[in-house]
């Protein structure tokens, strides 16, 4: 004979019970397990939301005024240094003079600089390498030198020689006006 399951079964401990309830027993429980989950999670996730300092060095601005072709200027952003390059005309032509193909890590100089500002390099100043931080106008390529392991980069931040794998990245930036770079 087929089992009546509306009829009242055991809930465990001689205990008899209504299905119905038992199942809403189950969804009630499974119900605040969702809430208590959210409860936990919330904060966590509340927790890594950028805090108001973070968010305020999310981007920087640098004014560049008194930079002189051949000098570089350094800033901080989201705790790595910067580096701000204003090229000669001389230098310009020399980074545009290099064969793209034969690099490691092939990009031209004008992949890497805005239009009409193409006596600015602004690069992030970490060797790609591990992490060191290069030594503006030494090496072989006029740009930098890293003193860890010897990479060097030219005056674009394109890695020449040595064993970093990639050019010195370029981080998002825009000319907020001829006077001022914003980074970030
Ligand atoms: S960290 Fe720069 S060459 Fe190794």
């Amino acid at each position: 004979m087929a089992k009546d399951s509306t009829k009242n079964t055991s809930c465990g401990d001689g205990e008899v019970c209504d299905p119905s309830k038992r199942d809403f027993m189950v969804l009630a429980a499974n119900g605040l397990g969702v809430v208590g989950a959210c409860t936990v999670a919330w904060p966590l996730i509340d927790s890594m939301n950028p805090s108001q300092d973070v968010l305020a060095q999310s981007s920087v601005e640098v004014d560049i005024s008194s930079v002189q072709p051949g000098q570089q200027k350094k800033a901080m952003w989201r705790g790595k240094p910067i580096f701000v390059y204003r090229r000669t005309p001389q230098q310009i032509a020399d980074a545009n003079k290099v064969d793209v193909a034969s690099l490691r890590d092939p990009q031209t100089d004008k992949e890497r600089t805005k239009p009409n500002h193409e006596e600015w390099l602004v690069v992030v100043g970490v060797c790609t390498h591990l992490g060191c931080i290069p030594i503006v106008g030494e090496g072989e390529f006029g740009g930098w030198f890293c003193p860890c392991h010897g990479s060097q980069y030219d005056i674009a931040g394109r890695i020449r020689k040595g064993p970093a794998p990639q050019n010195l990245v370029v981080p998002p930036y825009e000319f907020i006006n001829d006077k001022t770079i914003r980074i970030g």
